[in-house]
């Protein structure tokens, strides 16, 4: 008999038999056009590299999943009929006489051999595209462009808008990257369904431990130089009248001494603290080890009861706790005029305009266009009724000065989301939200009796206060 002379033959007669059903063939098709679709937009994709989000949805994520889906319909469609016949009776046993010499066979041969082969290359190439794809600034930043619209806004004004979203957020390695996708794949759902919450809950619960992502380009024994801010701040009189602070932060963790990263962070030093609520901001308990010098110390705070914090899940300090807006950093209305001012982009000699601007930031408004419009008209109007002279004479700088509130409200604010000044608190600091003094409050003790410091000079030293002319600053030559 034919089969049993040529096992060869038994094996691809009946494929070539079992194929020729509607499943398989619904497959060749999703595959052929699945590939020709993607040859057709590939050129485009290449040549507005990173220009449209959708179009690249379409061309890394939707066609490899026609392209797959086909793959897998074959020899489903396959194995659907075998069942099939075997229920019926059986499949033929004979087939049409085919011989290795038959040019049907070869054919047939030349055919699998070659589509094999191109469907390898195309599927390494689809999987390749589609993960590089999804790690890329332009997916997680404008793909589902208002949910990530705060965040992406912020992003841009950084000096992380050069650092790829995947650098902080999943880092090297495998793992973290399979529990990024998983997790990318449930967002994705939650965005298609709308189900997604507004504004996106901050800190987020399950990110990697900073200090595994953060310090692949940051080392913190390298910071070491004490660093100069100068912070302005204009008032709320007519003449918007300027004062400066002046501070030396310490940064520390290098030559200079332990300083801010040193005393968290520095060989041998770990902090964990409990927070009270998921959003940190308030820490009843704080625990100090340093296995270079032996001590460990408890802190809590002077109402936290010992039998109740205990319960709560613990947390291991690092970048994150003080950095947790190293790039979606949002600032409130009062500096962010201040740096507008101080830049020029608003006129610090129009009359009260830091007063007027930031009420015209701190009202409510539905949308970034409602904003635009009304926040001008608000300006402007202010300037023709009370002073309209100036109103009169200084028509671009108050336009100017329009277009810079707009565009801080913009960077700041997103009704669609829900994010308005001080939805995202930042930690850095102790002006604006608890941040540092969230432990350096002089409320957290010890058993014996030391407590986390709060002594103004060992974060920074007050060069000046609030001052109209620091003599510090003309000594450096700032002024
Ligand atoms: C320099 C590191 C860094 C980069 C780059 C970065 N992020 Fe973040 N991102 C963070 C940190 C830190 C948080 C806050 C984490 C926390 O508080 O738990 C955060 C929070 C978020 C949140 C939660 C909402 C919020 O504002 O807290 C979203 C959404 C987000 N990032 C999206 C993005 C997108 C999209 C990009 C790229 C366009 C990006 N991130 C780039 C560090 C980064
Ligand atoms: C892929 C590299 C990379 C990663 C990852 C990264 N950064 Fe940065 N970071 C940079 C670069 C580049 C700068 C800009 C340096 C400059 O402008 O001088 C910067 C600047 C900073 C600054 C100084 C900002 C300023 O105002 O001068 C801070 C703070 C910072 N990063 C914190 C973090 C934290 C926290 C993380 C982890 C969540 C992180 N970075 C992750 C590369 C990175
Ligand atoms: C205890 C809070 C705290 C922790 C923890 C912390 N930092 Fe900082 N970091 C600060 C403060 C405060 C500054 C100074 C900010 C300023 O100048 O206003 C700073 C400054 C920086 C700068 C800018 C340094 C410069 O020379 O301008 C970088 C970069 C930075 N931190 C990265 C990191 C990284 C990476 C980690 C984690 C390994 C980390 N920080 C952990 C509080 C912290
Ligand atoms: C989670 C609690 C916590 C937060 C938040 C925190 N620290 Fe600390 N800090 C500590 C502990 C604990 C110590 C060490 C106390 C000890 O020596 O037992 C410490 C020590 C320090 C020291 C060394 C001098 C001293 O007072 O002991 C500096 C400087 C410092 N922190 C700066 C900062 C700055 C700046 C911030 C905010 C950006 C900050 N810390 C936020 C817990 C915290
Ligand atoms: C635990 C560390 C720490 C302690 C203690 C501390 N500060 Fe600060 N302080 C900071 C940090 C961090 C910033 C933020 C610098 C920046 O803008 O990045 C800051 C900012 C400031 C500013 C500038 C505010 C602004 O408008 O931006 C002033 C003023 C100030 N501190 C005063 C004080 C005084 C007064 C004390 C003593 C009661 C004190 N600080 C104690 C860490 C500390």
């Amino acid at each position: 008999m034919v089969l049993r002379r040529a096992p060869f033959q038994s094996i691809i007669a009946p494929i070539v038999y079992l194929s020729a059903n509607l499943i398989s063939r619904i497959g060749v098709v999703l595959v052929t056009s699945a590939v020709v679709f993607w040859i057709f937009l590939f050129p485009m994709t290449v040549r507005a590299e990173g220009a449209h989000p959708y179009l690249g949805i379409l061309e890394f994520l939707i066609l490899p999943i026609f392209f797959f889906a086909g793959l897998a319909l074959i020899p489903l469609g396959i194995w659907l009929r075998v069942r099939r016949e075997r229920k019926q009776g059986g499949a033929p046993t004979v087939f049409a006489p085919l011989t290795l010499q038959s040019p049907a066979l070869k054919r047939l041969a030349l055919f699998i051999g070659v589509t094999t082969v191109i469907n390898l290359v195309l599927g390494s190439l689809f999987t390749y595209q589609a993960v590089t794809y999804m790690d890329s600034v332009t997916f997680c930043g404008q793909a589902c462009h208002t949910v990530m619209q705060p965040e992406f806004t912020a992003y841009q004004e950084s000096p992380h808008s050069r650092v790829a979203c995947v650098a902080c957020h999943i880092g090297p390695g495998a793992s973290w990257f399979v529990k990024s996708k998983l997790s990318g794949a449930w967002q994705v759902v939650a965005v298609t369904f709308d189900i997604y919450p507004r504004p996106i809950p901050t800190p987020i619960r399950d990110l990697r431990p900073a200090r595994e992502t953060c310090e692949t380009c940051h080392w913190p024994q390298k910071f070491g130089e004490d660093r100069l801010r100068i912070i302005n701040n204009f008032a709320d009189d007519e003449t918007n009248s300027l004062t400066k602070t002046v501070l030396l932060m310490r940064i520390g963790g290098g030559r200079t001494g332990p300083g801010i990263h040193g005393a968290h962070l520095g060989p041998g030093v770990t902090i964990y603290y409990t927070p009270a609520d998921e959003s940190r901001q308030t820490i009843p308990k704080v625990e100090y080890h340093n296995t270079v010098t032996g001590r460990s110390t408890v802190y809590l705070a002077s109402g936290a009861k010992a039998e109740e914090v205990n319960n709560l899940p613990t947390r291991l300090m690092d970048c994150m706790d003080c950095h947790n807006r190293p790039t979606h950093t949002f600032s409130l209305p009062e500096r962010e005029i201040n740096k507008a001012m101080a830049a020029d982009d608003i006129s610090p000699s129009l009359p009260f305009v830091k007063k007027k601007g930031t009420e015209l930031l701190k009202a409510s408004y539905g949308s970034h266009e409602e904003a635009a419009a009304a926040i001008t008209a608000g300006l402007e109007g202010f300037y023709k009724e009370h002073h309209p002279d100036v109103y009169a004479g200084r028509r671009d700088d108050i336009a100017r000065a329009a277009a810079s509130l707009v565009s801080i409200y913009k960077r700041n604010v997103f009704p669609a989301m829900r994010v308005t000044w001080g939805t995202y608190p930042n930690n850095i600091g102790h002006m604006d939200f608890p941040g540092c003094f969230r432990c350096h409050d002089d409320d957290h003790v010890a058993a014996d009796g030391k407590k986390i410091g709060q002594d103004c000079n060992s974060c920074h030293q007050i060069l000046a206060m609030e001052e109209e002319s620091p003599k510090i600053l003309t000594d450096l030559g700032l002024q």
